[in-house]
């Protein structure tokens, strides 16, 4: 990847959907002096997304794109990405597909974190998926978005065991509480 290092953060946007708990981890970590980058923009597709809530706890700007005009949804985000002079884009927990075109604005920019040891099960219900194949192992991976869904270059992964006890709700509990040491961590191996 082109270096984006310099005596600066790299001013970052962060994509959710959901609950934002890795958006909270990341932002945090933006915090501390060792961190290569800086949280300067949220972006969400849903306003019933829980984490938007840490942009105003954290003082960080949010927008809300409701995605209905595709096109001229990534147009807009683009052009506000600009103005706001962001990056580097992580996506945490965002539901949305971006198209090629905008993938390639950012070719190489944009990182993704997921909730299983890809390449196996990408896309949805991951955690269901492991425990039905009866794997030992279940994780996460972060990994650089490419055009194809979930299968971008891999940073890092992270793995746990599935035990007997496991059923899908306690192992996604499990693999977020990793995915908050993953993230920071494949965000500083970029970097260095
Ligand atoms: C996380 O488990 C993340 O890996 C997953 O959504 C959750 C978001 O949690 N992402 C995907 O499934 C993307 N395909 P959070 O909103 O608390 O960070």
């Amino acid at each position: 990847m082109e270096k984006l290092t310099g005596l600066k953060k790299i001013k970052t946007a962060v994509f959710i959907s959901g609950a934002g708990s890795n958006l909270k981890n990341i932002i945090k970590f933006s915090k501390i002096k060792k961190s290569p980058i800086s949280i300067n923009l949220i972006i969400s597709n849903t306003h019933l997304a829980k984490g938007l809530r840490f942009a105003d706890q954290f003082k960080i700007q949010k927008k809300l794109f409701n995605f209905k005009n595709f096109k001229n949804t990534e147009r807009n985000i683009l052009l506000l990405l600009k103005k706001k002079k962001i990056k580097f884009i992580c996506l945490a927990g965002f539901m949305r597909i971006l198209s090629k075109e905008f993938i390639k604005k950012f070719d190489g920019k944009i990182i993704n974190i997921h909730p299983s040891l890809l390449p196996k099960y990408k896309g949805l219900n991951t955690h269901i998926r492991a425990i039905r194949n009866n794997d030992k192992f279940a994780g996460c991976t972060a990994h650089y978005v490419s055009a194809k869904l979930d299968s971008g270059k891999i940073i890092l992964q992270k793995k746990i065991k599935i035990t007997t006890k496991d059923n899908p709700t306690s192992l996604a509990k499990k693999i977020l509480k990793l995915e908050h040491k993953l993230y920071p961590t494949a965000i500083m191996k970029i970097f260095n």
